[in-house]
Parts: C-alpha cells; structure tokens; sequence
C-alpha cells in the first residue's frame, strides 16, 4: 500500500480553501467575474502573507454564489480528498459565505452542500461532517448570528463550530457569546490558535471559549505551562504543518514543533487546511513528515487513531471508520 492509499482523517480543512483552481476560474467565467490577481501563470492561487491570503481566499470564495455552486464545490473537494487517501473529512462551513448568516439561506446552503456529501460517500466512500465556521475578522457582532446557525442545525451532520479568520484580530473572548451559544446546542468547539499568535492565544481559547480541540495551536511550544496543560487535559491540536511552512512560519517541515509537541504527551493530528493554496496534500503531509522525522507507518497509525478520536462524530460513525482503517494500514 502507498502512502496515497493509506486511509486518512481529516480533522481541518476550510471548504472554500480547498477549492480547486479551475473549478474557481471556471465559475469565474461563468460569471464574467475577473480574477487575474487571484491566480499566478501557472494558474496556481497566488498571495504574498496572511493577511492577503485571506483577501485571495474571499476574491475567489466570491464566484460561489448559490446552493448549486456549494453542491459542486462540495463533490470537487471530497473527489479530490478521496483521491489522496481521506475516508473521513470534518470541514469548516461558513454561513456567512452561504446566504450572509440568514437562517434560512443557510438551511438551503447546507442541504445542497449535505446532498453533495451523501451522493461522495456513494460514488467514493468518503464521509464528511461540518464544523460551522465564524469568521473573526467579521467581529463578535456577526459571529453571534453564525452561532445561532450553527445551534439551529446541529445535530449528527453539523457536529461542531469554530473560528477561522484573522487571528491577530480581536481577542478569544471577545468571541465567547457565539462559544456558549453553540456548547449549548451540544456542538463541538474548535478555534484557530497559537498558529500566527503567540501561545497566550492558546490559553485564551481553553479558558474563554472552553475549546476541545485548537486549530494549529504550534506557537504553544514557547511556553512550557502550556504544554504541560495540553498533554494534561487532553486537548488536542488540528496541526497543519505545510500550511504553516508555506506561510513561511517554519522554513521547513524540520523546523515544525510538531514533533516536539507530540514527543511532550501533547495529542497532535495532521491535516492540510487550504491545500490548493498552500500545494499540499494529505499524502504530502504525511511524506514530508516521514521524511522529517522519521516517521514511519506505527506514527502514521498513532496519528490517524489520534484523529478518529478526537473527531466530533457520534459513535456509531467511528465505528465504522475504525472499520475502515483497520483494512489498510500497511506500507511497503
Ligand atoms: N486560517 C485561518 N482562517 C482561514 C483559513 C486559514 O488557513 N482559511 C480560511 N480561513
Ligand atoms: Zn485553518
């Protein structure tokens, strides 16, 4: 078995960011839509730091309009994911991509978006749930009408929520209303971390947003207590270590506190993030890590067994994927 074909979980990866490019500037086309400066002449996405990373992410996000679009951006990723190994795939949602944080809208978005997954698990086995996605750079305002999508079609699809965006923006807290919403609603929480702010934005997460998972979460490294407090309570990071490499955080995949965190009893799993943006995928991930640090199939197995408990599914759908694993894990 190749390291393609070795089965995957996927714990972090934002839906829009892992549009591939020629489904983008196809519906571009079709919508007469310019976006010369969303892509290099290779026809690759092209930005030069995080901030216009996210400005990208948003030009290209704006040719998905409708519910049908979201279905197609749907089969296009899962295809693609599949394609590298992924049999499970929990995937950041945004409501206020899909109809503008109306309640309504969002029902129609994420019905499109739910029947596209179901017609993959189908055609290629591959199972998806949704982690319902503010965004932090549009302020608390507007992630408390997120949470309240988020709270009203929770359940065993929607199965969490989080917080991507800006993270040099605004503090945690600031965000705790919309956390609370959705805990009580009986989802999941997730927030992004410790990836460009420093470690105290880890602990703002575990103390005011009570999150069971980080997004990221690397910048922990710096500070002991920190880590001592992840390995202690069993959090456990969505690292995405091309990501960070490729946004120039680490100058290479030996240089990534991944390793380290796991080596300090801190429950770390691996995953892509954007990864047509970021010329990742789970495969390379996983080859780069290897190659790193002399990783071989008994990590890669701890990591996947990592990722599928820590998956915000109920149990009846880890069991299956257990299953699933348990039929392919041995490399040559
Ligand atoms: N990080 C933070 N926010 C995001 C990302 C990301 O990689 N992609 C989309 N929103
Ligand atoms: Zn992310």
């Amino acid at each position: 078995m190749s390291w393609q074909e070795l089965p995957k979980i996927e714990l972090h990866l934002h839906l829009e960011g892992a549009a591939p490019p020629d489904l983008i500037r196809r519906m571009a086309k079709e919508r007469a839509v310019n976006l010369s400066r969303v892509f290099a002449e290779d026809g690759s996405y092209v930005f030069d730091d995080f901030a216009h990373f996210l400005q990208v992410y948003e030009a290209a996000t704006g040719v998905i309009r409708t519910p049908e679009d979201y279905a197609r951006l749907t089969r296009a990723v899962l295809e693609q994911s599949a394609e590298q190994g992924v049999v499970y795939t929990e995937v950041f949602l945004s409501p206020d991509f899909c109809g503008g944080g109306d309640l309504g809208a969002w029902r129609e978005y994420l019905q499109a978006i739910r029947e596209a997954a179901a017609a993959a698990e189908r055609s290629h086995g591959i199972v998806m749930r949704g982690i319902v996605t503010c965004i932090r750079h549009f302020g608390p305002y507007t992630s408390r009408q997120t949470a309240r999508c988020a709270a009203d079609t929770g359940g065993d699809w929607i199965v969490g929520f989080g917080m991507g965006g800006n993270e040099t923006m605004g503090r945690q807290g600031d965000f705790a209303w919309a956390f609370d919403c959705a805990r009580e609603a009986g989802l999941k929480l997730t927030t992004h971390a410790g990836e460009f702010a420093g470690p105290d934005s880890v602990r703002q997460a575990l103390d005011d947003l009570r999150v069971d998972r980080i997004g990221h979460g690397g910048r922990a490294i710096e500070d002991a207590a920190i880590v001592k407090r992840l390995a202690d309570t069993g959090v456990v990071l969505e690292m995405c270590p091309g990501s960070n490499v490729a946004m120039g955080l680490y100058p290479g995949m030996r240089a990534h506190p991944i390793a380290k965190l796991r080596g300090a009893g801190v429950k770390v799993t691996v995953s892509t993030d954007d990864p047509p943006f970021f010329r990742t995928t789970m495969t390379r991930e996983f080859e780069g890590l290897a190659r790193a640090f002399d990783w071989d199939e008994t990590d890669v197995a701890a990591l996947t067994r990592t990722a599928l408990d820590a998956a915000f599914c109920d149990a009846a759908t880890k069991k299956r994927l257990e299953d699933r694993l348990k039929t392919g894990t041995e490399l040559p």
